[in-house]
């Protein structure tokens, strides 16, 4: 393994596009004391402050306390802000415009409440196992989908000068097992981690993101947050990342091995456990600078990574205060929640950010619905009036959308999953509420049957309607809850609260029965799916706050389906591969999950097996047909196997020669009045041990650095496009819609190196009026056609055929062509 010294290759400020952020914080951070220093990087305790994460401050310099907040889909525990359908259905629309307006929408109310770093959006789990219980927070399987839906968000969030934060760092992919020193490893090969886990992070970083989040789990058993390969190696050296990482909360193992290892500021800010004011960092951080453990300009730059971040966002000029408390919807509370001392204050000033994104939430909910089955076109319903049953829990409004904590159970109609990833509703649109609405229009008849035991009620119900809406779903979370036996993870695939055996009750008698799903990620559907009376399926994901009205959208033909599915749909959950179950029980004391299966995840394990998927990654249908013709294919840059060299940069990091003050220049000041259980930086007293921690061998020598680098997101050659492909598109039904074309690459002629079957490498979303025909243009990257090389270490282009194929799905491609 490469040995990697942060005192090179890994600092901040390599990159010109940050150098005027470096240049500002350099002037900031050459100001500030040690004790200053060790503030800035480290939290100040589980609710001391009014997110839910909080930096201390540097008064005198004017450098605030950072606010950090979730989440990826709404700023979680604050009042009116709207709750954005999840990354899930986001991905589902393969919409670069709307996941960049999703993004915008989600920043703007960030800054409108004084968030400076939003916590998201996320992309790790990538979703190796269908059941983990937070895939539905990021938006694909697909790594190449995922990292452009990533690269759209931040790129909305931060051009509202929020800072976004890529997480979890790195490959931690399920609940069970995730928290703690015994963190479950997750053990991956360099070429898996690169073309799989890394890339959406590349992808992150090439867009600018300022935060990191490295995670709970190990990876090949040393601690994501204290790992240097992680941190030092691939995140700052290769992907040349000018951001700061932050541990996920509690994620940090330990003070000094971290920081080498590449961590940049502590979260929450406590040490092992909630609340314990026994941190790695704060007054040991200044400990470990005077007494020699941690060398000073690895503090700098920390420092300096924080204070670069908030100037590239601009956060220095008119940047709205913290306005809202995690801890309470009251108006007036506990400035410091937990201290559970005084003093008080308004820590609530309610301030409306939604304005009109319920729109943008509604279009997001709409497009990111994906229509499964459609026999003779039996949707969209007529607006006529007509005898319609309802049936199932996850129509209707249940105990209201926040009845638990973090969304943590299972009630009533399900539109996000459980956990920090989760956010309040102002409101939430049911189905229910929505189809009445458009049946008082249509003079049209509900009868509704809410209660998912009453089976025979809603047998005979059925018998008597024109068309039954059945309503099932699927719901799972972050590991901190566990709701019906399921600890974070699923259990299992199937329809939660007997949804198979309610769409049999329903199918049963009513020829017309269309099945609506709302679920955090693929379910089997084979009890019914192939029921004669099962007419329509309707994909629902989870559509946050507006998913009533988007689903009557679809349902009524207001707006054709073009949602396209971000995984696969199985038939079981064996079919996803041996290694694609969460490990429920532990097979060692720190659980060893070994990433076998490398690449083939999804659709790539699923095609190399020929396994025929109930519906396949991409899959979707439309109100209109579509048809493909003439591929095109233009060579646009040199082909050569291998990259340009890593560019030299020009510019480099900052140096400061700071020096290391005497113990009694920590101590806390004179008269200070501490705030209970606030984490200081200061000393208790001036005895220091002054035995230096030893560093990790090779930690100064100076590394090599890796030729994948030079560039935000890695070598900037990778990014170069090689290859241009155009095909048309025509519309041949009788109504506008929107298709997704996808565009697979594959190596047929290759037998040296092993790719999968097809690899998703360019999509474009495109609107077509009836007859309308259009050209769409994929360009292809670099990166895009190359394979990570463990052993030069490189990202090489193979020297054989590469074939692009184009369509609809990763199973239904219409036009071929190989590249020149
Ligand atoms: C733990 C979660 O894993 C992370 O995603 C979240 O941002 C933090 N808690 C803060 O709530």
């Amino acid at each position: 393994m490469l040995t990697l010294s942060c005192k090179l290759t890994a600092k901040g400020g390599s990159i010109l596009s940050w150098a005027e952020a470096y240049d500002k914080a350099y002037g900031l951070v050459s100001q500030m004391t040690l004790v200053e220093k060790a503030n800035v990087t480290s939290g100040l305790g589980w609710a001391m402050g009014l997110c839910v994460g909080n930096t201390g401050p540097v008064d005198r310099l004017g450098f605030p306390s950072l606010c950090l907040q979730d989440g990826p889909l709404g700023l979680r525990f604050a009042d009116k802000a709207t709750a954005f359908p999840a990354g899930i259905t986001a991905g589902m629309t393969w919409n670069r415009g709307l996941l960049y307006q999703r993004g915008a929408a989600h920043g703007k109310e960030a800054r409108g409440k004084g968030i400076h770093v939003l916590l998201g959006p996320a992309f790790g789990a990538l979703g190796r196992m269908p059941a983990a219980g937070r895939n539905w927070e990021g938006f694909s399987v697909d790594p190449y989908l995922m990292g452009i839906a990533s690269a759209e968000t931040i790129k909305g969030i931060q051009s509202y000068g929020v800072s976004a934060t890529a997480k979890h760092f790195i490959a931690n992919e399920q609940e069970h097992f995730r928290q703690g020193v015994n963190a479950i490893s997750s053990n991956v090969d360099d070429r898996t981690m690169h073309e799989m886990y890394l890339w959406p992070f590349a992808d992150a970083v090439h867009a600018g993101v300022g935060a990191v989040m490295c995670s709970y789990n190990k990876v090949n058993n040393s601690a994501a947050c204290e790992n240097s390969k992680l941190m030092n190696g691939l995140l700052k050296d290769e992907l040349g990342f000018q951001g700061f990482v932050m541990s996920d909360w509690l994620a940090q193992m330990s003070g000094v091995a971290s920081a080498l290892s590449g961590l940049d500021m502590t979260m929450p800010g406590d040490g092992y456990l909630w609340d314990d004011r026994k941190p790695f960092w704060g007054p040991q951080l200044t400990r470990s600078i005077i007494n020699g453990s941690l060398p000073y300009d690895r503090l700098d730059d920390m420092t300096t990574r924080i204070v670069a971040t908030w100037y590239h966002f601009g956060q220095n000029k008119d940047f709205p205060e913290v306005n809202f408390s995690s801890w309470t919807k009251n108006s007036t509370g506990r400035i410091y929640e937990g201290s559970g001392n005084p003093p008080y204050g308004e820590v609530n000033k309610h301030v409306n950010v939604m304005e009109d994104n319920h729109l943008l939430a509604r279009q997001v909910a709409t497009e990111g619905t994906v229509l499964l089955k459609n026999n003779d076109g039996f949707l969209p319903l007529k607006k006529k009036a007509q005898k319609i049953g309802i049936y199932g829990e996850d129509a209707g409004p249940g105990d209201g959308p926040n009845a638990c904590t973090d969304r943590g159970c299972n009630q009533g109609t399900l539109a996000v999953g459980w956990g920090s990833g989760s956010s309040d509703f102002e409101y939430l649109v049911s189905p229910l509420e929505a189809i009445q609405r458009q049946a008082a229009q249509d003079g049209s008849k509900i009868s509704a049957i809410l209660n998912n035991t009453l089976l025979a009620e809603v047998e005979s119900d059925s018998s008597k309607q024109d068309v039954c809406l059945v309503f099932i779903n699927s719901d799972s979370g972050e590991g901190y809850i566990t709701w019906d036996n399921n600890a974070g993870d699923r259990n299992d695939l199937y329809a939660q609260k007997g949804g198979d055996n309610l769409v049999l009750a329903a199918a049963k008698r009513c020829r017309n029965t269309v099945v609506v799903v709302h679920s955090v990620g693929p379910i089997i559907m084979e009890k019914w799916i192939n029921h004669r009376n099962v007419r329509s399926v309707v994909w629902a994901n989870l559509p946050g706050q507006e998913s009533g009205n988007a689903l009557v959208d679809i349902l009524y033909g207001d707006a054709n389906p073009s949602g396209k599915l971000a995984y696969t749909i199985g038939r079981s959950l064996e079919d996803y591969g041996p290694t694609a179950g969460v490990m429920y029980t532990a097979n060692a004391e720190v659980p060893q999950q070994d990433f076998t299966e490398g690449l083939y995840l999804d659709y790539r394990h699923f095609d190399k097996e020929s396994i025929s998927p109930r519906f396949e990654f991409g899959y979707g249908m439309s109100y209109t047909k579509y048809s493909y013709a003439n591929i095109r294919v233009y060579q646009t840059g040199r082909r050569t196997p291998l990259p340009a060299r890593r560019p030299h940069s020009p510019v480099s990091p900052p140096t400061y020669n700071s020096t290391i003050p005497k113990p009694e220049e920590a101590l806390y000041p004179p008269g200070f009045q501490r705030i209970n259980r606030m984490i200081y930086p200061y000393l208790d007293s001036e005895n220091i041990t002054y035995s230096k921690y030893p560093y990790p061998e090779g930690y100064d020598t100076p590394a090599t650095p890796s030729q994948a680098g030079g560039g935000e997101g890695g070598n900037p050659a990778l990014w170069e496009e090689l290859y241009k492909v155009t095909v048309q598109i025509s519309n041949t039904g009788h109504v506008a819609g929107a298709e997704v074309a996808q565009l697979y690459v594959s190596y047929p002629s290759e037998k040296k190196v092993d790719f999968p079957v097809r690899q998703l490498r360019g999509f474009e979303k495109v609107w077509l009026e009836p007859g309308q025909k259009k050209t769409l243009t994929f360009y292809l990257r670099r990166r895009d056609l190359s394979y990570w090389d463990v052993v030069r270490q490189n990202w090489i282009i193979p020297d054989s055929t590469i074939c692009v194929s184009v369509g609809a799905s990763s199973r239904k491609l219409y036009e071929h062509a190989s590249l020149p």
